[in-house]
Formats: structure tokens, sequence, C-alpha cells
């Protein structure tokens, strides 16, 4: 079994807005293992992205106990939050976020740059190839399709070295057939190089392809499985 690289207690985030306090995130638990796919699932406003930036460290827990890579990250300011993602998370956007006038190469290396790295045209072009964009390193961004955008902010996300990769609605702008071609991308990422990839989608179909499918509502976790298991229990009637 591999080791637990996410371990979160009782996490709660809580906006408040005036005399209002909105419970975006009511107390969860939850233990990722390393080289895991965990889909995060449930109805708009449910909390999924309130739970996948706490978990990637790009926000802070109004409450409760968070382990990431080893590191207990509650209670950390900003600056410490930015040390801890340093080379361990990778993140890709909904809207691809890639910018416009940069080529494919450019924008794959653009986080070396923001970490003061230097940059390797052997590395890119590895990255490039392990996203099946060899041949689209010199092209703008306006001149690839959804799916290849999508994986140019995968390459991007890459190209750190992350322990984990953080997905926010990865297929949410695509069509099924490319969406399906982005989780068998995410699959043999975490299989053959071991990435933890945390996902959160609003397609059932996708989600049900992680080892794990988590379900929130309200804040909270509805119902956690192990998709396997439940074709497996289907199977058995
Ligand atoms: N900065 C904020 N201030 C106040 N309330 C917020 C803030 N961010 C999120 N919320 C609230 O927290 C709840 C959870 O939001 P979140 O974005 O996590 O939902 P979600 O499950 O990702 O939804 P969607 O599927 O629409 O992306 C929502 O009710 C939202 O209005
Ligand atoms: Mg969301």
């Amino acid at each position: 079994m591999s080791n637990i690289i996410i371990e979160a207690h009782g996490l709660k985030r809580y906006y408040q807005r005036g005399s209002e306090t909105v419970k975006a995130l009511d107390g969860v638990d939850i233990s990722i293992r390393e080289g895991e796919i965990v889909s995060i699932l449930g109805p708009s406003g449910s909390g999924k992205t309130t739970l996948i930036n706490l978990l990637s460290c790009l926000d802070a827990p109004t409450e409760g106990t968070l382990i990431v890579a080893g590191k207990a990250v509650a209670g950390l300011s900003e600056d410490q939050l930015v040390e801890v993602r340093r080379g361990v998370l990778g993140f890709v956007f909904q809207q691809f976020s890639l910018l416009p006038t940069l080529n494919v190469a450019e924008n794959v290396e653009l986080p070396l740059l923001f970490l003061g790295l230097k940059t390797d045209p052997k590395k890119t072009k590895e990255i490039l190839a392990s996203v099946g964009l060899t041949d689209r390193a010199k092209h703008l961004p306006r001149e690839l399709s959804g799916g290849q955008m999508q994986r140019v902010a995968i390459a991007r996300a890459l190209i750190v070295g992350p322990k984990i990769l953080v997905a926010d609605e990865p297929t949410g702008n695509l069509d099924k057939a490319t969406g399906q071609s982005i989780i068998d991308l995410f699959k043999r990422l975490a299989k053959e190089e071991g990435l933890t990839i945390l996902l959160t989608t609003h397609n059932t179909v996708f989600g049900a392809e992680a080892d794990r499918v988590i379900t929130l509502e309200d804040g909270r976790i509805v119902s956690e499985v192990d998709p396997r298991h439940l074709v497996f229990d289907t199977v058995l009637g």
C-alpha cells in the first residue's frame, strides 16, 4: 500500500458575508494515497472547489487539521502556503488559462519562470510528448482545439514535477470524447508516474473512472465509494 499524501480531519471553510455565515465546507475527513485518482462530485455550490482549493493549499481552512505531503498546513500564512505548493502541486483549470501570445512550449515553461527556475528544452519536449503534443510546440493557443489546449494546461502543470495534480472541472469545457481522452491521460499519469490526481467534475461517468468517488452535498461528504466495488456489487445483484 502506498503512503498517504493528503490527510484532513474536520475540515471547515466558512465565509462571513455581513451577518451571514456561508458554510462552504462543514467538517470533512479525507485521506488520499499517493498515486490515487480521487474525483469529487456534487451539485453546484456543494463545496467541490472549496474542498479542492483547501486540499491543494490554495486556501486555508477555517477549522480542522490538514497534512499535505508531510506538512501540517492549517494556520499557515499565504507565503508559507506558497512554499508548500512549490514543486508539490500542479494545477489545471477549466478555462485552461493559456497566454494567447505565447506558443505551446512557452506556455508550458511559464511556471518555471515564475519559480525562477531554468527552462530545459529537452524536458519541455518530454512533457509535450507525454501529453501527445509533440507536433504542436510552436503553435499559438488559438491554433489548437479545446482538448489540445487542456493538454497544454496539463503539461504546464506537470513541468514543475508535482506529486499531486489538481484539476477543477478539467473536462467541463470539452465534448465527451475529448473529455474521455483527458481522463485516459490522467489514468496513465497516475499509473506510470505515480501522480496523485484530485479532480472535480459534474460528469458522473468521468467521475466513476477514478479510484475513489467522493460526493459532496452542502459542504459535507455524503458518500465515498470505490467505483470498482460498485460494479462488483452490481454484478452480484
Ligand atoms: N469567496 C466566497 N465568499 C462567500 N461564499 C463563497 C465564496 N466562495 C464560495 N462560496 C460559497 O460556498 C459554497 C460552495 O462553493 P464552491 O465554489 O465550493 O461550490 P462548487 O461545488 O465548486 O460549485 P460548482 O459546481 O458550481 O463549481 C457556495 O454556496 C458558494 O456560494
Ligand atoms: Mg466549483
